[in-house]
């Protein structure tokens, strides 16, 4: 295991009705003057809005709003919450709904208390101050509410790009499971996707001798394996709802992560497609990752055996190991099917001859990137092309 530090110090309010404890904690975290931050309007007409105000209200807490964020979230918004804040003198910005309008609520957080522009930080800037945040799930899916991550799209270029760093970890995060209720069957798979995701991003590692946090990956993906056809079924599956909801914060919050190198190839893939046709996070995992798994599982068979056996109860095959670690992603991929999620570029709505395009803005970004994709191998432009291609 690799050295590291690990200080990731949110406090979870977890359960039915943990909403309205959102007043109290944005004043035990010192907050006087709140931006509510929204999506689309799911929190309108569920309701929720209206509750977290009035928890607001009953502290003697100011507050303005913004909703409208998008789904893959857009510095044009970013920048009108910026000037929001500073012309209000809000200091503490409070998401109300999915990772998009959590990312948003961050970036705003950070652009609000720097000089320069908020957009340096998605070039690799380390975000290190920023307004105190605080979050209201409403879909476990990203893990924004435990990260200290903001993924953005720059509308000039249509570039999706992330920022890091410890003043990103939310102060309180607030997670009522019984909230994710209203959303689409489709959302909740794509949710459900995207953990499985950030779970197979940091078991596919270069670093040895990790065996807790694999176990700890192993345990969690197969908790989703068990509990997503529940809430397909039957939506208001509230236990299955609330061991969804934590997996997806553990899953993401880098618990399961430290000690040991990551991947991220199929995030990275993913951004190009979701910031070109606007296609949801997690569908697009879906169709990435396989392809992704496939063309890099020679890396370390091994380590694709090891899943196959152990969370897809796939039969080890000792003379030709290749054999288990294709029926490990063959499993993967038909979960995710079975969930109701995407399996090629025609049914995400991609094209084919976008595929040099997003290969070629995937390694070399504006021109800040290195042309490589490194993570658990090191792939150039021709490899990107070629994984696309699997896709089709
Ligand atoms: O906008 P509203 O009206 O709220 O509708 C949303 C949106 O259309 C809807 N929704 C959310 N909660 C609902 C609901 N509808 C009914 N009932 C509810 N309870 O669901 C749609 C998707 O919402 P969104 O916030 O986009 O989903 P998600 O949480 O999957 O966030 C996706 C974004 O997070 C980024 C992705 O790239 C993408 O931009 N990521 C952020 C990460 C991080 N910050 O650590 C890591 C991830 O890997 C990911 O990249
Ligand atoms: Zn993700």
């Amino acid at each position: 295991m690799n050295n590291f530090s690990f200080y990731a110090p949110t406090y979870f309010a977890f359960g039915k009705d943990a909403e309205n404890e959102a007043g109290p904690l944005v004043k035990r975290f010192g907050g006087s003057k709140v931006l509510i931050h929204f999506g689309g309007g799911s929190v309108v007409r569920s309701g929720l809005l209206d509750r977290v105000k009035a928890s607001l209200e009953k502290e003697g807490l100011g507050y303005v709003e913004l909703g409208g964020v998008k789904p893959n979230p857009r510095s044009g918004l970013v920048y009108e919450g910026i000037d929001l804040c500073r012309k209000e003198g809000v200091d503490f910005v409070l998401a109300v709904g999915g990772g998009s309008t959590i990312d948003s609520a961050k970036a705003i957080a950070a652009g609000t208390v720097y000089e320069g522009d908020f957009w340096d930080y998605y070039e690799g800037k380390p975000v290190d101050k920023a307004l105190p945040i605080g979050t209201v799930l409403t879909i476990a899916a990203a893990g924004s509410e435990g990260s200290p991550d903001s993924v953005i799209t720059k509308e000039e270029g249509m570039l999706k790009r992330g920022a890091s760093g410890e003043a990103y970890r939310a102060n309180f995060s607030i997670l009522n499971p019984a909230l994710t209720e209203t959303l689409p069957p489709f959302q909740t798979a794509c949710g459900i996707t995207d953990i499985i995701a950030h779970l197979y991003e940091r078991y596919l590692t270069n670093t040895e001798n990790v065996e807790t946090t694999d176990r700890m990956i192993e345990g969690l993906i197969m908790a989703m394996v068990h509990e997503a056809p529940k809430v397909i079924k039957n939506p208001h599956d509230y236990e299955a709802r609330a061991n969804i909801m934590w997996a997806g914060m553990m899953g993401h919050n880098n618990s399961c992560g430290v000690g040991r190198t990551q991947d991220w190839t199929s995030h990275n893939l993913e951004h190009e497609l979701s910031a070109l046709y606007d296609v949801a996070h997690g569908a697009g995992l879906a169709v990435v990752m396989p392809a992704v798994f496939a063309y890099t599982m020679k890396h370390d068979v091994m380590r694709f055996a090891k899943i196959a056996v152990r969370v897809w109860n796939c039969d080890m095959d000792f003379e030709n190991p290749e054999n288990t670690a294709k029926a490990g992603i063959e499993a993967l991929r038909s979960f995710l099917i079975s969930i109701g999620m995407p399996k090629n570029f025609e049914e995400l709505g991609a094209k084919e001859e976008d595929i040099p395009a997003m290969a070629h803005t995937c390694c070399y970004g504006d021109g800040s990137g290195s042309g490589k994709v490194v993570g658990f191998t090191e792939l150039d432009e021709n490899d990107v092309q070629n994984i696309y291609r699997l896709m089709v």
